[in-house]
């Protein structure tokens, strides 16, 4: 017989409005202690013990055998009551190196043109995947990022991040959508960017688009993360789109893209803050995607957004836990501060 735990990141729907608000504050704590008698068979029998809940008791077919983590969602009667069985017996991690990735879950912002659409448009390939797409309006145009969504994958979410009422309220939305699977995020991309007034220099900066570039490039990939960090799987990896002219080495004798520069600067600052806040809960680094031919890159970019993109999913799939708080090129070498 074998201990295991049950995990829930949603509470049970038995549980009262007191007790279910308790529950939320317990993320990824465990609900209860289950016993799993294994049959000669290999079946296995679970008694699962929830409180507040009746026993549950269910039986599987499946070989236990090599096991180490049960996803029984949609097996248990209410498959918001259990998501995922721990084995008591494998070693503890404060999290790992690796989020859970069976059926993987993004989150990413400015996905309906350039790099954002070339990430979702790989990542929806594999339907395992399941992505929320945040745009800034569907008022602007989206159709190809539409295009992608009929796969059925992809759940397209308004959020414009420069706005703190419209990052409050994704709260609410993003929940709507993982609540469907009982999911958490396993990756989170900050990708939304502005850089609008290039030809500036250090004699000629606008205070109000420093403003505007220090709110959209930082201020939120900031509450981005802080309002979906409750959603985070542990383990997770929160990726925030900088650029090679946030490096103070790289873009040392930059003579424009000033106020993006500095923008950019304070974003891979930001990296490094949000890396040590959530050191027990994710991975955090920052990228810069290369000089990659989008609407902000230009034409005359030397990077095909399919090579950048690629090369970025596969650094960010080998990512471990000690790779928190690195700045990344998107061909996994390691940009200079
Ligand atoms: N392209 C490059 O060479 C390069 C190099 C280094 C870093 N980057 C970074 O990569 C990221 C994506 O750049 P890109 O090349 O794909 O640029 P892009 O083609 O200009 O796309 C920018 C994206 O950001 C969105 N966005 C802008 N302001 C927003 C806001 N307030 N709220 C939500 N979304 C907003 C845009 O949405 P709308 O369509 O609604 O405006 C669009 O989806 C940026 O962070 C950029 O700094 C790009």
């Amino acid at each position: 017989m074998t201990a295991v735990r049950v995990y829930s990141k949603n509470p049970p729907r038995c549980m009262n409005a007191p007790t279910k608000a308790a529950a939320i504050t317990r993320f990824h704590q465990p609900l209860a202690k289950v016993d799993i008698k294994t049959s000669e068979s290999g079946g296995a029998l679970y008694n699962v013990n929830i409180p507040c809940c009746a026993n549950n008791s269910m039986n599987f077919s499946r070989p236990l055998a090599g096991r180490k983590h049960l996803d029984i969602t949609g097996i248990a009667k209410d498959r918001t009551i259990v998501e995922t069985l721990r084995n008591e017996t494998s070693p503890k991690r404060e999290h790992p190196a690796q989020p859970e990735r069976k059926m993987p879950t993004y989150f990413l912002t400015g996905a309906n043109r350039g790099i954002g659409l070339e990430f979702v448009r790989q990542l929806a390939v594999n339907g395992n995947n399941k992505i929320i797409a945040a745009v800034r309006s569907k008022e602007n145009d989206y159709s190809e990022l539409e295009a992608l969504a009929s796969n059925g994958n992809v759940h397209i979410i308004e959020c414009d991040v420069s706005s703190t009422d419209s990052i409050s309220s994704l709260s609410f939305r993003v929940a709507e959508i993982l609540s469907k699977t009982g999911d958490s995020l396993n990756y989170l991309f900050n990708i939304a960017g502005i850089n609008a007034t290039s030809s500036d220099t250090s004699l000629s900066l606008d205070p109000a688009s420093l403003q505007r570039h220090m709110d959209i490039n930082v201020l939120g990939p900031a509450k981005i993360v802080e309002t979906l960090r409750q959603y985070l799987a542990r383990g997770a990896v929160v990726m925030n789109m900088t650029s090679g002219l946030a490096s103070l080495t790289i873009a040392k004798d930059m003579t424009k893209c000033c106020t993006y520069s500095i923008s950019k600067a304070a974003q891979n600052m930001l990296t490094l803050h949000q890396a040590r806040d959530l050191k027990k809960q994710a991975i955090v680094i920052c990228m810069d995607p290369g000089w990659v031919k989008t609407r902000m890159g230009g034409k005359g970019a030397f990077v095909e957004p399919e090579v950048s993109i690629k090369g970025m999913l596969e650094v960010i799939e080998g990512l471990k836990k000690e790779d928190t708080g690195k700045f990344y090129r998107f061909d996994g070498s390691q940009c200079q501060w």
